[in-house]
């Protein structure tokens, strides 16, 4: 298995090119299902993540052409992929596929819509909390969909198809919303979802749909109103910036110090995370080409945040954050309201010198002066990029174990950070 070697200390001074945005990449990947017409996306990252999807989507029937290599060095544009399901041969996903990745379960509303039965695993568990999909079935049965659990898997069948229907989310759900959004995109007349997640890849994916001949109205809004069609078309579609990404690289310099142009990032994504690196101390700006974050002299503020869906302070950022804050001048509270176990950073960062104490769902972190390297493990994709940060930010030399959580989410992590100075590289196993 690969490792991260990095030797903290130095700031971060360049640009980050932001590449497209996995969690809007794999339900647009999905949404080739919908239609036997070639869907080209444009600005697909290069993550682990997705070559998965790509491998499930392949075993449904879709063919896939990868258009010529990328430039280099990396730019903020990202692979264009053609995608055609013009026959879908198996509507089987199977355990050993889903369950390495949740968003995988996404292909199951896009099925039954345009086949009329799926049998999709479970996905199960995983190290961030319990994660149930029973938002994700309400809404389905809702669109008509007779649903049954059998052996692990979700029997789902619809022989006459989706029809719209008026659904309310008893919870926010980004999952579920992408699930139901893709489906009723192919269901006969109108959907509406009442409590809606609202982040931009929700938004990314409307947008898509409405090329592909859907109508969606109210993206952005936690009431989306979908007309579905009988059939949808090809269309063209360009990957919005991942905020994720943009975020995390913010809080990385932020932690350690510097001036970075984060190019291509959409500073409205993520307004809210930005305020709050703002008030921590660090300066951000919008520019007309991205968002450029840099902290220079200054110490880092103590805050009180807790995560919310979009536009509150994303969970996907806790981690980073909490990295950043290790080295505050004074105590700050992080409280994770969306994942009951995303924690899993709190003793590895301790590993380096970190004071944190947990309580429940709260997070009381004491500022340190310093940081000091240390050996430490990944355990999922943000918890493992939090110790990059504190690596970054820490003094002496921190290796980073089970690296490939990271190659999930980040494209190029190493060759983006070591060409704004710092001293990072991949240990490979060989
Ligand atoms: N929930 C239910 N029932 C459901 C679905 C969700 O109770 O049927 C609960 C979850 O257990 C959780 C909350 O609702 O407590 C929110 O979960 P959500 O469904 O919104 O999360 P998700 O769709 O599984 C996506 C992202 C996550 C991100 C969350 C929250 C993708 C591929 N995944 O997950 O991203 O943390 O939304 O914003 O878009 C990541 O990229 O590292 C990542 C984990």
């Amino acid at each position: 298995m690969d490792r991260i070697r990095i030797v903290g200390g130095q700031q971060l001074r360049g640009t980050i090119p932001i590449s497209g945005a996995k969690n809007a990449a794999l339900p647009l990947l999905i949404a080739s299902l919908l239609t036997e017409d070639r869907l080209t996306l444009k600005n697909v990252p290069n993550l682990a993540d997705v070559n998965l999807l790509v491998r499930i989507l392949r075993n449904h029937g879709v063919d896939l052409a990868v258009d010529g290599k990328r430039s280099s060095p990396p730019s903020h544009l990202g692979d264009t992929i053609h995608l055609t399901a013009r026959d879908i041969v198996d509507t089987t996903a199977p355990y050993e596929m889903v369950s390495r990745m949740r968003a995988s379960f996404w292909v199951l509303g896009p099925l039954i819509a345009r086949m009329g039965q799926a049998k999709v695993s479970l996905p199960g568990g995983c190290a961030i909390g319990t994660r149930p999909v029973d938002l994700h079935l309400m809404g389905l049965k809702e669109l008509g969909a007779d649903i049954d659990i059998d052996s692990g898997y979700v029997v789902a069948k619809a022989p006459k198809g989706l029809r719209g229907a008026h659904i309310v989310f008893p919870k926010v759900s980004v999952g579920a919303t992408h699930n139901v959004l893709l489906a009723a995109a192919l269901a006969k007349g109108e959907t509406v979802i009442e409590n809606a997640a609202r982040e931009p890849e929700i938004g990314d994916v409307a947008v898509c749909l409405t090329k592909m001949g859907a109508k969606v109205e109210g993206i952005g809004t936690s009431v989306l109103r979908i007309q579905g069609r009988d059939r949808l078309e090809g269309a063209i579609h360009t990957v919005l910036p991942d905020r994720i990404e943009t975020g995390t690289f913010a809080m990385a310099v932020a932690a350690t110090g510097g001036d970075v142009m984060l190019e291509g990032a959409h500073y409205h994504d993520l307004k809210t995370a930005l305020d709050v690196l703002a008030e921590t101390g660090a300066s951000v700006e919008a520019t007309a080409t991205g968002v450029r974050v840099s902290r220079n002299g200054g110490g880092i503020e103590p805050i009180s945040v807790e995560t919310q869906p979009f536009p509150g302070f994303p969970t996907d950022l806790q981690a980073q954050l909490m990295a950043l804050l290790t080295r505050a001048s004074g105590t700050s509270v992080i409280r994770e309201t969306i994942f009951e176990n995303r924690f899993m950073h709190v003793q590895e960062l301790a590993r380096l010198g970190a004071d944190i104490q947990l309580h429940g769902d709260t997070a009381t972190i004491k500022g340190v002066k310093t940081l000091k390297g240390a050996p430490v493990m990944a355990t999922d994709l943000r918890a493992s990029v939090s110790l990059v940060i504190a690596g970054l930010a820490g003094e002496g030399e921190t290796v980073i174990n089970r690296v490939y959580h990271l190659d999930r989410g980040f494209e190029q992590l190493e060759r983006k950070l070591g060409a704004c100075g710092a001293e990072i590289e991949r240990l490979s196993s060989g």
